[in-house]
């Protein structure tokens, strides 16, 4: 595998699988990676020929300083996971090469972005568009793999390529959880034991609630959540919102979508985890 750090050379190494008709992949990624970014790499290398992994902290989307900072970070081991799974470039630039001068773009993906997420996190999406738009300038792949641990942003990035007209396919691909239920996260490394064993009551009460919603409204579904999550010591909810799975606008009734999807964040102790669960899905 390839480490390439200048957007100058990607394209250079690019440019000689293009010419041969070869299709790239490309997995964005902040590095620190585990199991659940492994499944988009492993789905990126069973669909095309060349798959580019970029590892990039990218400072434009963290709404909070310690939080970028203290962001984990581990090239090395990032590297060997990729070689693993058999990624063919890994793409790790300095800040300085994606963002040569301020990024003064302004993304809107309303209603998406005005939404969950979006107010607690100001500028948070803005930054992923601006970084994800870059990288795939860079890139130009053919398909591009993100996860569904971050339901929204996945969501925006669509309407992103849509926005822009880009041509290329967004692959999104499901959550993978630790055996014992919890949504893999590069921050699950910063939770104390005490914190991870606390964390698991996530899960469990997301896959509680999909037994419950089957005898209760959609409404009593939601409180079942928030009740749960707020009676834990140690937890501070954000929010808990049971939306369409398209539009992400929250639905009142079970009939009122074919596509439902719940969508929590929460405090863990200092630790911000996401998690996301479906109580209807389209096929
Ligand atoms: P990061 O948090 O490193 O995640 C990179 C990709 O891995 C995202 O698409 C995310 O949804 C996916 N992912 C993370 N944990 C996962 C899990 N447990 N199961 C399945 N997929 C998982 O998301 C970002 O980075 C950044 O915002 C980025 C898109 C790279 C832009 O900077």
């Amino acid at each position: 595998m390839k480490v390439i750090r200048t957007i100058v050379e990607l394209r250079d190494a690019l440019d000689v699988y293009r010419k041969d008709g070869k299709k790239i992949g490309l997995v964005p990624t902040m590095g620190a990676l585990h199991a659940g970014h492994a499944s988009l790499v492993e789905r990126s290398v069973a669909q095309n020929d060349i798959t580019v992994v970029s590892i990039f902290v990218n400072p434009t989307q963290f709404n909070d300083k310690n939080d970028l900072m203290n962001y984990p970070r581990n090239l090395d081991a990032d590297c060997a996971l990729l070689e693993g799974v058999g990624a063919q470039i890994a793409f790790a630039p300095e800040v300085a090469e994606m963002y040569p001068e301020p990024d003064t773009r302004v993304f809107s993906f309303a209603p998406l972005d005005e939404v969950m997420e979006g107010p607690f996190r100001p500028g948070h999406f803005n930054g992923v568009a601006q970084i994800v738009s870059k990288l795939f300038y860079a890139v130009e792949p053919h398909r591009a793999y993100f996860g569904e641990k971050d339901f929204q942003q996945l969501a925006i990035i669509r309407e992103m390529v849509r926005q822009l007209g880009l041509r290329l396919e967004i692959v999104g691909c499901p959550i993978v959880r630790e055996a014992d239920g919890l949504a893999m996260s590069s921050r699950n490394m910063l939770l104390t034991p005490e914190e991870r064993t606390r964390a698991l009551k996530i899960s469990r009460t997301l896959f509680a609630s999909l037994e419950y919603a089957k005898e209760n409204t959609l409404q009593q579904t939601k409180a079942f959540v928030e009740e749960a999550i707020n009676a834990t010591e140690g937890f501070k909810l954000e929010y808990y919102q049971i939306v369409d799975g398209r539009t992400l606008q929250p639905v009142e009734q079970w009939d009122d979508s074919d596509y439902i999807v719940g969508c929590i964040a929460l405090f863990c102790g200092k630790i911000r985890l996401i998690d996301n669960i479906k109580y209807k899905e389209v096929k």
